[in-house]
C-alpha cells in the first residue's frame, strides 16, 4: 500500500505486470504531470491552426494552461497563458487572433507575440521606485522551455534539457512521414475543429487501449457485424456497397487469428507502432484520380513506395495517437486521475482530390467521432477499467498477453511473428513510464 510518502515507485511496474495504484493514485498522478507530462515533448497543435500573425489556440501541457501564437516574423510561439502582473488567463478563448500583440483583459498590460513585455500602463507614475521595471524579466510572459516542430506539427517541452524533438521522436516520426507524404503537396493542413471527449477514465488506460489489436474483434464487433449486415443487403442489391461500411464491417469481419497477423513495433521512450489492416487501396476512378497526382508529384516509383507503406496506429508517448492513413490525430490531455480530455483532430492531404478528404472524414466520422458506436463502445470500456481499478478487487494489471517472446533489435522490440495482438505495446509504454518516474532530476 502506499505510505505517507510514495515508495519506490519502480516496485509498482514489474515487465509483465502493474499495480493498479499507478491508475488511481491522484498522488501518483501529480507526479506524471511533473515527471512525464510537463517534461516531454507535446503535440501543441499544427502550424495550419495558426496561420496569420496573431492567430493563437489555447493548450494544455500537463497542468499548466498553454497559448500557442503565430508571431509577426512568421514563427510559432508557445507561451504560459497567464499574466504576469497578477496571473490572470491572457486568452479567455480557446483560440482567435490576438491582433498585434496582447492584451490582458484585467489592467491592460500588453506583450509581443514572443511573450515580451510591450507596455505597462502608468509605467512611469505608477511603478517609479518599485522593484518592478521593463528590464525586469519578471515582466514578461513565460514562454515553454522549448518549441520545435516536424513537418508543420508542433510540439514543446516545459523542461530545459532533454532529448531534441527528432530524438525523441526516432522512428515513430514515420507517423508523420506517412502522413504528410501520402500528400501531393508533401504537406498536410489541419481541418480547422476537432472533436473533445471527456473520458472518465486514467490516461494510460486510453493510450493503452490504442494498439491494442485484440480487443476490435471483441469490443466492436456488435457495430461491425451490424455493419457487414446492411453492407452485404447493399452488395445484393447494387453489386457495391460505399467504402463507409468496410471500414465499420473491418471490426467484424477481420478476426483475432487475422488481427495476430500483423506486428508491433515499441520504440525507445514509450512510443509504439501496429502495422497495417484495412485495405484502402480501391480501384475507383476517385482513388485513381488521387494516386495519378501522387504519381505527378513524386514519379511512379516513389509513389508507389508512399502508398504500400501500410500503418494502422502510431503512438508517440505520452500524448499523441496517430493515424496517418487516414490523416487524423488524438491529443491526450489528462485532466486528473479520473479525468481525461482527448481531441480528435483531422487533416487534409494538401493536393488530393475532395472525394479523397470525404473518405478519410467519414472514418474520422464513423469509427474516431464521439457519436460512432466505435467510439462509444470505447468509451465504456474505459471507464469500466478505471471504476474496476479503483476496486479492492485485486492489485495487478496484466499485460502478459505474448509475453516473453517480444525480439528486440537495435534498441527496437517487435511483438514476434504473427503476434499482432500482443502486449507489447502496453509493456513497452509502462517501461517508459518507470524511466520518467525515477529519473535523477
Ligand atoms: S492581471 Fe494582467 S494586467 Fe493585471
Ligand atoms: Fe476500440
Amino acid at each position: 500500500m502506499l505510505q505517507e510518502t510514495i515508495p519506490d515507485l519502480s516496485k509498482f511496474v514489474e515487465p509483465d505486470r502493474v499495480r493498479r495504484e499507478v491508475y488511481v493514485d491522484p498522488r501518483i498522478f501529480e507526479l506524471e504531470m511533473q515527471r512525464i507530462h510537463e517534461r516531454v515533448w507535446i503535440y501543441c497543435g499544427h502550424e495550419s491552426q495558426v496561420p496569420k500573425p496573431g492567430d493563437y489556440w489555447t493548450v494544455r501541457i500537463g497542468r499548466q494552461p498553454m497559448v500557442m501564437v503565430r508571431g509577426a516574423d512568421g514563427r510559432v510561439h508557445v507561451l504560459y497563458n497567464r499574466c504576469p502582473h497578477r496571473g490572470a488567463m491572457l486568452c479567455g478563448d480557446q483560440h482567435g487572433n490576438t491582433g498585434a500583440f496582447f492584451r490582458c483583459s484585467y489592467h491592460a498590460w500588453t506583450f509581443h507575440h514572443d511573450g515580451r513585455l510591450r507596455n505597462i500602463p502608468m509605467m512611469e507614475s505608477g511603478y517609479a521606485g518599485t522593484r518592478l521595471s521593463r528590464d525586469n524579466p519578471d515582466c514578461h510572459v513565460k514562454p515553454a522551455a522549448r518549441v520545435e516542430s516536424y513537418r508543420g506539427f508542433v510540439f514543446a517541452s516545459l523542461a530545459a534539457d532533454g532529448p531534441t524533438l527528432a530524438e525523441f521522436l526516432g522512428e515513430a516520426r514515420v507517423a508523420f512521414d506517412d502522413m504528410c507524404d501520402r500528400a501531393p503537396a508533401g504537406e498536410v493542413e489541419i481541418v480547422p475543429n476537432c472533436f473533445r471527449v471527456v473520458q472518465h477514465s486514467n490516461w494510460k488506460i486510453f493510450l493503452e487501449n490504442q494498439l491494442d489489436a485484440l480487443h476490435p474483434s471483441v469490443t466492436h464487433q456488435s457495430a461491425g457485424r451490424a455493419a457487414h449486415e446492411v453492407e452485404k443487403e447493399i452488395e445484393r442489391r447494387t453489386g457495391k456497397a460505399p467504402l463507409s461500411y468496410h471500414m465499420l464491417s473491418a471490426f467484424a469481419t477481420v478476426t483475432i487469428d487475422k488481427w495476430d497477423a500483423f506486428q508491433t513495433l515499441n520504440y525507445p521512450y514509450g512510443h509504439c507502432l501496429l502495422t497495417g489492416y484495412m485495405g484502402l487501396r480501391p480501384r475507383d476512378p476517385d482513388t485513381l484520380a488521387y494516386e495519378a497526382a501522387l504519381e505527378k508529384a513524386y514519379g511512379k516509383k516513389r509513389a508507389e513506395e508512399i502508398l504500400s507503406v501500410n500503418i494502422h496506429h502510431v503512438l508517440i508517448y505520452p500524448g499523441l495517437s496517430v493515424q496517418p492513413q487516414l490523416q487524423q490525430l488524438r491529443a491526450v490531455r489528462p485532466l486528473s486521475v479520473d479525468r481525461t480530455l482527448t481531441e480528435i483532430w483531422h487533416f487534409r492531404l494538401k493536393g488530393a482530390p475532395e472525394a479523397i478528404y470525404r473518405r478519410a472524414l467519414a472514418y474520422y466520422n464513423l469509427v474516431n467521432s464521439p457519436s460512432t458506436m466505435i467510439n462509444a463502445d470505447d468509451l465504456e470500456n474505459f471507464w469500466k477499467c478505471h471504476q474496476g481499478l479503483a476496486s479492492a478487487g485485486g492489485d495487478w494489471v496484466s499485460f502478459h498477453r505474448h509475453y516473453g517472446r517480444d525480439v528486440e533489435k537495435d534498441g527496437v522490440v517487435s511483438s514476434g511473428p504473427n503476434m499482432g495482438t500482443s502486449e507489447a505495446p502496453m509493456r513497452n509504454q509502462m517501461k517508459a513510464w518507470v524511466q520518467y518516474m525515477t529519473a535523477e532530476k
